[in-house]
């Protein structure tokens, strides 16, 4: 009942329709779980192997580097996420927002005891760091949930399916599936109020969102081909998927530009894809 009445509550009287971002509220809240729901204790944290010591280590540390790329990720999420909620004014949008606060804070959890489970934390990707920073630091709430909601969260999502499929009857496989679906929502909900921030917006705001992309698609490159050293060994192997994914994570990127009436021709792609 509470939810109809809403409904008419949030009915465009000002030309603003934030249904959309309101039913992703409520999607969220259906889909949450709890950290202590993972399989702790009854299969592995992180794929087990056998053979030689020194084949174990660097096995173990190359999930080390998996699992602490993605921590850092979330780590920066909550921070995104705690600044999209604080400078959204609108509260169907602030109300959503609660909820991918939530999410993203419950990753960084798993995220910590999986890592101490598996050994510790390993290196730091430099360029994640820079990634979050450009998006704490654009100037508008458009650009911010475009770089963040629109483009990071959709691009993370084929690199989840890759890390269950690589880690199966794990504990780590079963945070990668929630995960996949947790940010499928947050990068719906993303989609839903750019639409309704972009309504009526001139050529100048949508211009200011391909110099967005063209500021972060060099940074972006960097960290889905960036190698720790725990990685460099399958470095050379990966590098031909990593620059087959992150053409087809470009493409994307594009389709979803289009999608939100923004012209993707002023987009340049890195050096490192022509
Ligand atoms: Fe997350
Ligand atoms: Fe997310």
């Amino acid at each position: 009942m509470e939810a109809e009445a809403h409904v008419d509550e949030a009915a465009p009287a000002d030309g603003r329709d934030l249904r959309g971002v309101y039913r992703y509220y409520e999607l969220a809240k259906r889909a949450e779980w709890q950290v202590r729901d993972l399989p702790w204790g009854e299969v592995p944290p992180i794929p087990e192997y056998k053979g030689s010591p020194q084949k174990l280590a660097r096995r173990r540390d190359l999930w080390r580097s998996v699992v602490t790329q993605q921590l850092q990720a979330d780590e920066l999420a909550v921070e995104m996420a705690t600044q999209l909620f604080s400078i959204a004014p609108d509260h169907e949008a602030k109300l959503y927002y609660t909820t991918m606060v939530q999410d993203e804070s419950r990753h960084t959890e798993g995220w910590l005891k999986l890592i101490h489970e598996a050994g510790g934390m390993a290196e730091r990707d430099p360029y994640l760091d820079q990634l979050a920073q450009q998006v704490l630091e654009a100037d508008t709430l458009e650009e911010k949930v475009f770089l963040m909601q629109v483009f990071y969260e959709r691009l993370i999502i084929p690199r989840f399916r890759m890390i269950a499929r690589s880690s199966r009857g794990t504990v780590l496989e079963d945070l990668c599936n929630r995960l996949a679906i947790d940010d499928g929502i947050h990068h719906g909900a993303g989609m839903a109020y750019e639409r309704v921030l972009l309504e009526g917006a001139g050529t100048k705001v949508k211009t200011r969102l391909v110099d967005a992309a063209n500021r972060l698609l060099p940074i972006f490159t960097q960290h889905a081909l960036w190698r720790p050293k725990a990685r460099e060994f399958i470095g050379a192997l990966m590098r031909e998927t990593d620059i087959r994914m992150l053409r087809e994570d470009l493409e994307q990127g594009i389709r979803l530009a289009k999608s939100l009436g923004i012209d993707p021709s002023g987009i340049e792609l890195p050096d490192e894809l022509i």
